[in-house]
């Protein structure tokens, strides 16, 4: 039997690191039926006058799991975000990703081993804005509801629970957004009833972007609002060696996207340079989806081994190996341990 799965290898360096994380998949000895689709984003805008085709999402309906690189989005004009788009038609409301030390890489904080989740359809991206020429004045409005906020913190608790986890932190700015972030708020407390083996804490934003770059050990789960959980994930993935090692996954109730926390970094596309070691840790986290936890040990020890190794680093992580002299060292041992 083979997996079929969405492939969405995105623009800039999406399709480089997309090739490597197939790669490295094919080398597990799991069979995949990859559906793929070249046209997201700005390059389907020609063919379907839409940057987020339907057959796209109907694709990902069916098979309920997906592969996608990162997708350019336009800087105050233009389209609005595919990657925003598809979670919310999806209704993905869990953005889960884990920021932790590895072996080999070295920053300057040890032991960092949190996750961060990220209410990925409310918010201030639900993209409710409003321009009023006459006064030239533009609105964009954060929507918070109680049943978008509950399951998102009660997922953070689940996994909490599942993983053996002690702590959950929620981030907000209740002292001034008293409404959304204040609601947000009051439902974690309340949740955090349901879980008593678990400590739950608050932090606001600004400190504990202060928090986290001092003392990132303190802290496990984080769950937080879109935008928040937006920031957050990019300084976490700081602590523990950049964008190009960071996972994620999209996941909803009834299917589930696996993408990188970075976007399409224009400034190294197709320079063969990009480090396609999140997208390869966001599919080992899709193999833990499908169950497949041996294969998923396998290229994770793969990739670990070759960070202590460090001989074929990628420029991001101070080595000189291009994205396919990495990729093919880490299939090359995914294929060594799954034989062996
Ligand atoms: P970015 O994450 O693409 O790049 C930020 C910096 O990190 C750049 O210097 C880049 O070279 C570096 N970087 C990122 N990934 C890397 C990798 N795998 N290996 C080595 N270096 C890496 O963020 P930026 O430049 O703000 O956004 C570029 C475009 O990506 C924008 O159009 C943005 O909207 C889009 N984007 C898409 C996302 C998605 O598809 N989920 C997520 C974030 C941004
Ligand atoms: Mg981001």
């Amino acid at each position: 039997m083979a997996y079929r799965i969405t492939l969405l290898p995105g623009d800039g360096i999406g399709p480089e690191v997309t090739d490597a994380a197939v790669a490295v998949l094919e080398a597990t000895g799991l069979r995949f039926a990859w559906e793929r689709f070249e046209e997201v984003g700005a390059a389907a805008l020609q063919r379907y006058d839409t940057p987020l085709p339907e057959p796209v999402l109907d694709s990902i309906r069916k098979n309920r799991v997906a592969l996608k690189g990162p997708v350019t989005t336009p800087v105050g004009k233009g389209f609005k975000s595919v990657n925003v788009q598809l979670r919310q038609k999806l209704d993905l409301y869990a953005n889960v990703r884990p920021c932790k030390s590895l072996p080999g890489i070295e920053t300057p904080f040890k032991n960092v081993n949190l996750v961060i989740f990220r209410e990925n359809t409310e918010g201030l991206y639900a993209g409710i804005e409003n321009y009023d020429e006459r006064l030239e004045i533009a609105d964009s409005i954060a929507r918070i509801s109680r049943k978008g906020s509950q399951r998102i913190i009660r997922f953070c608790f689940e996994y909490a629970r599942r993983h053996g986890f002690r702590k959950v932190t929620l981030v907000h700015k209740a002292n001034i957004l008293k409404l959304t972030s204040g609601m947000f708020l009051n439902i974690g407390r309340e949740i955090a009833q349901e879980y008593p083996e678990i400590t739950f804490n608050d932090r606001i934003i600004d400190n504990m972007c202060m928090q986290l770059v001092v003392r990132p050990q303190d802290y496990e789960c984080i769950v937080t609002t879109n935008l928040f959980g937006d920031i957050l994930s990019d300084l976490a993935a700081g602590l523990v060696g950049g964008l190009g090692i960071v996972p994620g996954a999209n996941i909803g109730d009834a299917c589930a996207v696996f993408e990188a926390v970075h976007g399409s970094a224009p400034d190294i596309a197709g320079q063969n340079r990009a480090n396609p070691t999140a997208l390869i840790r966001s599919a080992v986290m899709m193999l833990r989806h499908l169950g497949e936890h041996a294969a998923a040990d396998a290229v994770r020890d793969a990739l670990y081994e070759t960070f202590r190794e460090g001989r074929y680093l990628t420029a991001d992580l101070g080595g000189s190996a291009t994205t396919s002299q990495f990729t093919e060292v880490v299939a090359d041992r995914v294929r060594q341990r799954v034989s062996g």
